[in-house]
């Protein structure tokens, strides 16, 4: 897949936790939203459980292709809500707080980044204590809500179909790699269109033969699409059903064992059998 230049796609994010609960939400704009009522993780063979809740927004994610954005195609930023701002309309009380468009590779950990850019001004409140030193890795650009051991750019550079197994687009927690192996895994510079891992072994249901993987460009929208339709598909629900024929992009399920046994560890060597055992099944 190849994203045209010049494509823009942005996202809101809103939050169950209200402004009682995060000050720097005061006065943000709420929803009334259709979603999960028991977290994480649900059983893929048993539908989560939703109910209509209020949400309270946080931040708004925007993705450019741009060719200027050497080495990756893509400028990632975000904006979140700053009660500090007082126009009458809440939805212009949003400032930005990062921008990134690639991995800055050569820097160590610690050096200053040239690709990555952080608004100093929400230091203390969306970052900046010992639980959350930095928006993402090593200071890159992230959302406040995004995991603090990625950044926009690494995390989104991971999409293709299907999604590799262990190092998808997050990093396990049951992986615990030094700063070096977090470089060398989710930093590498991926161009748009281009597969961040050629050579995948896919995470089951998915199977490990014949797959000929395809680069998303940077879209984690259109890999949860596709691996919600096929879900949908190895598992005989609606608009599937046992008679209807497989997309030609599903492959049947594989056992989640054989996945495992094909494990890959891609150059990184202090993962345990322990550290491998399988992942609960999440909903989207
Ligand atoms: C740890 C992984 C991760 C990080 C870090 C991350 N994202 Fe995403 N992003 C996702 C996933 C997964 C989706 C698709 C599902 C969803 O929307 O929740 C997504 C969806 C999006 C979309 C919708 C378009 C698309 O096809 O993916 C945009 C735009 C976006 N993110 C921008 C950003 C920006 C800007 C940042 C940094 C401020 C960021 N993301 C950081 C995982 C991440």
């Amino acid at each position: 897949m190849n994203i045209p230049e010049d494509s823009v796609s942005f996202k809101v994010l809103f939050r169950e936790a209200s402004a009682d609960q995060i000050n720097a939400l005061e006065g943000a704009p709420t929803w009334t939203a259709h979603i999960h009522t028991d977290g994480r993780p649900c059983d893929r063979d048993q539908l989560c459980p939703r109910s209509e809740k209020t949400v309270t927004l946080l931040q708004i994610d925007v993705a450019v292709k741009d060719k200027r954005a050497e080495g990756t195609g893509w400028v990632f930023g975000t904006f979140v809500f700053d009660a500090r701002l007082d126009d009458a309309d809440p939805w212009r009380n949003l400032a930005p707080i990062s921008i990134g468009w690639g991995n800055d590779q050569s820097a160590t950990p610690g050096s200053p980044l040239e690709e990555n850019i952080i608004n100093e001004g929400f230091r203390d409140i969306f970052f900046g204590w010992s639980g959350r030193p930095h928006m993402g890795w090593n200071g890159s650009a992230n959302g406040p809500v995004d995991n603090p051991r990625s950044s926009c750019v690494s995390c989104h550079s991971t999409a293709q179909f299907p999604r590799p197994d262990t190092f998808a687009n997050i990093l396990p927690s049951r992986l615990n790699l030094t700063d070096d192996e977090i470089l060398h895994v989710y930093f590498q510079s991926v161009a748009g269109g281009t597969l961040f891992d050629p050579d995948v072994i896919p995470r089951p249901p998915f199977k490990s033969d014949l797959i000929v993987p395809v680069s998303l460009d940077y879209s984690l929208q259109t890999l949860l699409g596709l691996e919600q339709m096929c879900f949908a598909c190895v598992d005989g629900r609606g608009p599937f059903d046992a008679t209807s024929p497989n997309p030609s992009i599903c492959p049947e399920r594989l056992p989640v064992e054989e996945s495992i046994a094909t494990f890959r560890s891609m150059g990184v060597t202090r993962v345990t059998d322990a550290q491998i055992a399988p992942l609960g099944v999440e909903c989207g």
